[in-house]
C-alpha cells in the first residue's frame, strides 16, 4: 500500500519499523466507520471479539484478554533519559542506547504473520493550539479499533501533520510473531512479564511498547503519550499534562465554573466526571469534559485552559451501575467495546456491582462457565469499557472547543481511610503544590506490582516522564509567572471509614455538595475555618438540602487527630528524603509548617463545636 502522505520523516519511520518487524502487510488507517466495522468483523470471525446482542447492546463487542495481560505493568515501564537523575527515583530507568539494543532484538521479526497498522491520531481536537499529532504503529487490530474510540484517528490528522509537521512516533507490538502456518490465538501477547517493555524516550519524544495488548500498555496515546511524554513536553514548554478529570459546574444562577481533579487510577475520576447533582441540589448542573487526562495551557488572557486530549472513555466496569454512575451507564448503551467483563446468556455484559441480581449463569472473563456460587469474580476487577465520549448525556457543550475550558480549581484526592478530612483548601499555590505532592492512596486493581499503600503525588506516580521532584518544581513556577489567574487548590477524600470498615461519606452524587462548597470558595462567597491541614468548611457551610447527614457523622469525616497530623509530617520527612537535592526547598518548608501547626493543635481538631 502506498503511503497517503508526502511527509518523508513519516514515510521513513514507517519503512524503518516495517523493515525491523517484517509484517506480512502494511495498512494505513483512515479512521472511517467502514474500517472500524471491517476490523471488528474480522475479530468476530477470528474469535477475538464476541458481538453482543443487537437489541440489548447495539454495535458493541466483548473481548477477553489473555489472563496474564490484564493491566498496566508498572515494573516493566521505563523512562530512558541520557542521565538517570532526569528520570528520578520513582521511575524505572535504562540508558537509551542500552534499551534501544534490547528492543531492536525484541522487535526484530516480531510482526511476522501479522498486519502492521499505521494509525494517524490527534490527542485533542485536530489543529487545536493545545493538541498534538502522533502516529501509532501496531500489529493489533484490537488496538486500532480502541484507538478509533479513544482518539481522533484518520486522514485529517495526516493533513494536519502535512509535509513536514511534527508528530510523536509510537510503536507497539503484541510480541507474538506467527511461524509459517501457525494458527493465531484470540489474544496474542508475550506471556512472560519480564519480556514486556513499555518504553519512553522523553528527550526524543518516542514510545516503544512490546508484549502487552491491554489498555495503557498498548493504547499509546493515553498514558505513554498524553502523560509520560507530554509531561516532559509540558515542562519544556511551560504547560501541564495531568492525570485529571475535567468537570463543568453550572450554579443555579447559570454561571459555569470548570474544575480539574487528579485521583489515582480506579479512585473515582470517571464517577466524578459524570456526577449527577443529588436530590436537594437540583438547581445545579454538572457537565463532563474528560474523565482521565487534562492538558492545560496558560493562554494570553492569563487563564489556564484545559482540553481533554482523549475522544472516549476507557473506564473501570465493576462497580459501575445506575446508582453509582447513571451517566456512564447511559454512555454504554451502544457502540462500545467491553474487555474482560462477563457474558450473559442473552448476549449482554455483566460485572460485579451492576444493577439488579447477578445472572444465574454467565461466561466469566476467562471464558469459563460461571454461576453466583462459583466463588470467583465474573468480571476481572480491572475490566474496562471503551466508549465514545460524545455519547455521554452530560458531555459539556465546549468539550471539543480547540481553545479549551478555563480551570478555576484543582482537586486532589486518594483513598485514605483515616486522618484526612473530606475537603480542605490550600492556603496558597505553594501549599497546594505541597498538598498534591504529598497525596497518598490505598491499593486499587488498576495496576499490579505495587505496595498496599503508596504515595501517589498528583496521581502521577506511574505517569510522570521525568524526575518527580523536578515536576513539583515545575508546578511551583506557575506562582511566579506574570498575569496568570491561578486556580485554587483543594484536597478531597471520599474514603474515610468508620470502626467497622464502612465508608462514612455516601460519595458519588453526594460529592456534588463538596463541589458546591468549592465553587462558592472560588467565587469568594462562603467562609472557611483554618485547620492544621488547610481551610475547611464548618458543618453549616455545606448545603445539606435533601440529605440526612448529621453533625456527628460530619465530624467523623472532618476531625483531625493531632497524632495523625504529626505522623503525616514525620512520614513526609522520610518520603521527601528520597529526592535528595532535587527536592524544591518550598516542599520542606511546607512540611515543617505542617509539623508546627500539627504540634500546636488540640488533641482532636474540629471545624465546629
Ligand atoms: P482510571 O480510569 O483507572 O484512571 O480510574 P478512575 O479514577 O477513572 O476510576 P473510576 O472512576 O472508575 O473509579 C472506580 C472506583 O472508585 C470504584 O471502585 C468506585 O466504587 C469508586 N468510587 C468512585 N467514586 C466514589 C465515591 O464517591 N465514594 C466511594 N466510596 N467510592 C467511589
Ligand atoms: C489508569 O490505570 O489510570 C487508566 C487505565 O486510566 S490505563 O489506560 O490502562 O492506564
Ligand atoms: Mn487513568
Amino acid at each position: 500500500m502506498t503511503a497517503p502522505t508526502r511527509n518523508q520523516k513519516l514515510i521513513d519511520f514507517v519503512d524503518r519499523v516495517a523493515a525491523l518487524t517484517t509484517p506480512d502487510a502494511v495498512v494505513w488507517c483512515d479512521g472511517s466507520t467502514e474500517e472500524y466495522d471491517r476490523l471488528c468483523q474480522e475479530m468476530v470471525d477470528s474469535g477475538t471479539f464476541v458481538r453482543l446482542d443487537g437489541e440489548k447492546r447495539p454495535n458493541s463487542y466483548l473481548c477477553r484478554s489473555h489472563p496474564s495481560d490484564v493491566a498496566r505493568v508498572e515494573n516493566r515501564t521505563f523512562i530512558c533519559t541520557e542521565k538517570k537523575e532526569d528520570a528520578g527515583p520513582t521511575n524505572n530507568w535504562m540508558a537509551p542506547a542500552e534499551m534501544r539494543a534490547t528492543l531492536d532484538k525484541a522487535f526484530a521479526g516480531c510482526m511476522k504473520g501479522r498486519t502492521m497498522y499505521v494509525i494517524p491520531f490527534s490527542m485533542g481536537p485536530i489543529g487545536s493550539p493545545i493538541a498534538y499529532n502522533a502516529i501509532e504503529i501496531t500489529d493489533s487490530p484490537y488496538v486500532v479499533v480502541n484507538m478509533h474510540i479513544m482518539t481522533r484517528v484518520g486522514t485529517a490528522v495526516l493533513d494536519s501533520i502535512g509535509e513536514d509537521g511534527f508528530f510523536i512516533p509510537c510503536v507497539h507490538s503484541v510480541g507474538a510473531p506467527l511461524a509459517d502456518g501457525q494458527a493465531d490465538v484470540p489474544w496474542p501477547c508475550e506471556p512472560d512479564i519480564d519480556n514486556k517493555y513499555i518504553v519512553h524516550y522523553p528527550e526524543t519524544r518516542e514510545i516503544w511498547s512490546y508484549g502487552s495488548g491491554y489498555g495503557g500498555n498498548a493504547l499509546l496515546g493515553k498514558k505513554c503519550l498524553a502523560l509520560r511524554i507530554a509531561s516532559t513536553m509540558a515542562r519544556d514548554e511551560g504547560w501541564l499534562a495531568e492525570h485529571m478529570l475535567i468537570l463543568g459546574l453550572e450554579s443555579p444562577d447559570g454561571e459555569r465554573t470548570y474544575v480539574a481533579g487528579a485521583f489515582p487510577s480506579a479512585c473515582g475520576k470517571t464517577n466524578l466526571a459524570m456526577v449527577l447533582p443529588p436530590k436537594g441540589l437540583e438547581g445545579w448542573k454538572a457537565t463532563t469534559v474528560g474523565d482521565d487526562i487534562a492538558w492545560i495551557k496558560p493562554r494570553p488572557d492569563g487563564t489556564l485552559r484545559a482540553i481533554n486530549p482523549e475522544y472516549g472513555f476507557f473506564g473501570v466496569a465493576p462497580g459501575t451501575n445506575y446508582k453509582s454512575n447513571p451517566m456512564a451507564m447511559e454512555t454504554l448503551r451502544a457502540n462500545c467495546i467491553f474487555t474482560n467483563v462477563a457474558l450473559t446468556d442473552d448476549g449482554d455484559v455483566w460485572w460485579e456491582g451492576m444493577d439488579g441480581e447477578p445472572p444465574a449463569h454467565a461466561i466469566d472473563w476467562k471464558g469459563n462457565e460461571w454461576t453466583p456460587a462459583s466463588g470467583t469474580p465474573a468480571a476481572h476487577p480491572n475490566s474496562r469499557f471503551t466508549a465514545p465520549a460524545g455519547q455521554c448525556p452530560t458531555i459539556d457543550p465546549a468539550w471539543e472547543d480547540p481553545e479549551g475550558v478555563p480551570i478555576s480549581a484543582f482537586l486532589f484526592g486518594g483513598r485514605l481511610s483515616s486522618t484526612f478530612p473530606l475537603v480542605y483548601e490550600a492556603f496558597d499555590w505553594q501549599h497546594g503544590v505541597f498538598l498534591a505532592a504529598s497525596m497518598g492512596s490505598e491499593a486499587t486493581a488498576a495496576a499490579i506490582g505495587q505496595e498496599s499503600i503508596r504515595r501517589d503525588p498528583f496521581a502521577m506516580l506511574p505517569f510522570i516522564g521525568y524526575n518527580m521532584a523536578e515536576y513539583w518544581g515545575h508546578w511551583l513556577t506557575f506562582a511566579e509567572r506574570e498575569g496568570l489567574k491561578l486556580p485554587k487548590i483543594f484536597r478531597v477524600n471520599w474514603f474515610r471509614k468508620d470502626d467497622n470498615g464502612k465508608f462514612i461519606w455516601p460519595g458519588f452524587g453526594q460529592n456534588m455538595r463538596v463541589l458546591e462548597w468549592i465553587v462558592e470558595r472560588v467565587k469568594g462567597r462562603t467562609e472557611a475555618v483554618e485547620s492544621p491541614f488547610g481551610m475547611m468548611p464548618s458543618y453549616q457551610a455545606i448545603n445539606w438540602a435533601g440529605l440526612d447527614f448529621g453533625r456527628d457523622k460530619y465530624h467523623g469525616i472532618t476531625d483531625i487527630a493531632r497524632a495523625g497530623a504529626v505522623h503525616e509530617a514525620d512520614a513526609l520527612k522520610d518520603y521527601f528524603g528520597q529526592f535528595g537535592d532535587a527536592l524544591p526547598a518550598e516542599m520542606e518548608a511546607e512540611r515543617k509548617a505542617l509539623e508546627d501547626r500539627a504540634k500546636g493543635a488540640p488533641d482532636v481538631w474540629s471545624s465546629a463545636a
